[in-house]
């Protein structure tokens, strides 16, 4: 049976080890963990008793699954590490931001390359990862999908949408809880205690959002739903949109994008 190795157990590691160890999709046996940290090697053997490394070569050895899982400035090493002791059936599985797939053939070409991009979501395996393969790795999207499908939902991607993917589903966990924010805000202006509100904001988020995901409607079959004619949901809605909030969401959103494709390529 194929094997399976993380290289760095930061937060969103463990989020994936975690969500592997639940899935079964691997045994105890065929997951290997190597990281700098000693604290975080620590917890691994101690809190899920799986085999952990602090060097990166034997880690990696018959081994048909290799995720980086390190900060954008730690890549380099990992991949010069990586350069001359993996081999091109092996697949190498990058969750680094902004780190373009064309950046890590150039250390590694021949490989099996594919780009993932999570989000925070992942620590409560509710992360939506977005995926783009090179062409050598395009047959291994179906198990690489399964891999992340174990803390969340996954789609595949063309690279050349990554950058959005990151705004709409990386920074879209903020933006959708500055809404949230917001939502507390107005309930206790109108009297709740701030854990009364926000415990009834959340739980309608989580409703409002299940029910699009459930369903699979447009929100707006699910507005239509809570808005009677000369009501008070219609009354909100209008106001909040005089004040330019779908307006204001869609040039967040942009304005965000932009940004990014002037951090990196
Ligand atoms: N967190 C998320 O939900 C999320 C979402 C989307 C994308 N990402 C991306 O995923 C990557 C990891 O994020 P994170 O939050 O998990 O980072 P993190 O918490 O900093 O974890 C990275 C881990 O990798 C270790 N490491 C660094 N260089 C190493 C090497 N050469 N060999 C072995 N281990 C090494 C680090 O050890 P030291 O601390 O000792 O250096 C650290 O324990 C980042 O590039 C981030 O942009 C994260």
């Amino acid at each position: 049976m194929e094997k399976i190795t993380l290289i760095g157990c930061g937060n969103l590691g463990k989020s994936i080890l975690a969500g592997l160890l639940a899935s079964e999709l691997f045994s105890k046996d065929q997951i290997t963990v190597v990281d700098k940290s000693k604290t975080n090697l620590s917890f691994v053997k101690d809190h899920y008793k799986i085999p952990v490394e602090d060097e990166i070569e034997p880690a990696v050895k018959n081994v048909k699954w290799i995720i980086v899982c390190v900060q954008p400035k730690q890549i380099d090493a990992v991949l010069q590490k990586l350069k001359g002791i993996i081999t091109e059936d092996q697949v190498v599985i990058s969750t680094v931001t902004g780190v373009a797939i064309a950046e890590i053939e150039a250390v590694l070409p021949n490989q099996k390359v594919v780009r993932v991009m999570p989000n925070t979501g992942a620590a409560k395996q509710l992360s939506m990862t977005c995926m783009a393969a090179n062409a050598a790795a395009t047959p291994a999207l179906p198990m690489i999908s399964k891999i992340f499908d174990t803390i969340g939902k996954t789609l595949v991607i063309e690279e050349r949408l990554i950058q959005a993917a990151t705004v709409l589903g990386a920074s879209g966990i903020a933006f959708f809880l500055r809404f949230l924010r917001a939502m507390i805000q107005g309930g206790i202006q109108m009297g709740f205690h701030p854990e009364e509100a926000q415990l009834i904001a959340v739980q309608t988020a989580i409703g409002a959002a299940t029910l699009v995901s459930e369903n699979g409607t447009h929100p707006e079959m699910e507005i239509d739903k809570v808005t009677t004619p000369q009501g008070c949901t219609i009354a909100g809605l209008n106001e909040m949109e005089h004040q330019g909030l779908s307006s204001s969401v869609i040039k967040g959103v942009m304005a965000s994008y932009e940004k990014i494709n002037t951090i990196k390529s």
